[in-house]
């Protein structure tokens, strides 16, 4: 049986990296989508070096419904299936809800929610098509549950896109595919390093996450791997938690 073929959006850096080179240790292919083409080509490049596994950097700006169309037509081109969505790519601003252009509030909806629901619809029309089923995963975050008053577009964007899960778990099931998300905590990224690298934060964290320390993005990738695995093919339409214990603390 050919390898399976994973396509990873946002995946040029952070958490989608860390995913794309978990996968890929299993003999995953995998394609690594982002808005940023040279740096999905890169990346590519460097995560076929290391893994050994066949690799494509794609350029896609998932907001735009044509081409996501284009990126699934050129992974089907080069591999011929899709087994594995994961769709990572999102956006925090980090504006209070209250200072927040309208602008600012539609592109974080448009990136972390309209661009899911495109991968996913076009992908798993795909995956239909062949009949092998698949596995869609969701990252979604800890802001599904609680917010703060500068995430309140990212918080509403999250949890719309657990229930987006939700509803894709249900429609795609009967077709084998199972869809699932999975909710990072405090995650060190180029997105949140401008924060975590602080003195006091940092602090912060080593005192409040119960396994002492932050997330990395293979922490991420490990938990995304282990819900694609063969293990997993009950698993349907719920949120992994990934935060090292932080949401169990209670105050
Ligand atoms: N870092 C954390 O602590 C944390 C916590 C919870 C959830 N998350 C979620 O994990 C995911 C990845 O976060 P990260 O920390 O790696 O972020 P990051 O900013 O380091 O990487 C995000 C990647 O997505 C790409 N991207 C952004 N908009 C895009 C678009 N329209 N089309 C295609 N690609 C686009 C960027 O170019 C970038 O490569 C996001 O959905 C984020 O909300 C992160």
């Amino acid at each position: 049986m050919p390898a399976k073929v994973a396509l990873i959006t946002g995946a040029a850096r952070g958490i989608g990296f860390g995913i794309a080179t978990c996968l890929a240790r299993q003999g995953t292919r995998i394609v690594i989508a982002d808005q940023d083409g040279a740096s999905a080509k890169n990346a590519a490049a460097r995560l076929a070096k290391a893994a050994d596994v066949p690799t494509l950097g794609l350029a896609c700006d998932i907001t735009v419904r044509t081409q996501v169309a284009a990126l699934v037509r050129q992974t089907m081109k080069r591999f011929g299936q899709i087994d594995i969505l994961v769709n990572n790519a999102g956006i925090c601003p980090f504006v209070d809800i209250m200072e927040m252009s309208e602008a600012v509030f539609k592109k974080t909806i448009d990136v972390n929610l309209h661009g899911a629901f495109h991968c996913t619809q076009l992908v798993a029309q795909e995956m239909i098509k062949r009949g092998r089923g698949g596995r869609i995963i969701f990252i979604t975050s800890l802001a599904v549950n609680v917010s703060s008053a500068a995430q309140g577009d990212y918080a509403a964007s999250k949890a719309g896109l657990h229930m987006l899960m939700k509803s894709f778990a249900i429609a795609l099931g009967p077709k084998g595919i199972t869809c699932n998300a999975v909710a990072p905590g405090m995650i060190l990224t180029d997105m949140t390093r401008f924060h975590w690298e602080k003195p006091e934060p940092a602090a912060f964290v080593k005192q409040r996450v119960p396994v002492g320390r932050i997330g990395t993005p293979e922490d991420i990738g490990n938990a995304v791997t282990l819900l694609c695995s063969d293990a997993a093919a009950y698993i349907n339409g719920v949120g992994l938690i990934v935060d090292g214990g932080h949401q169990a603390v209670c105050a």
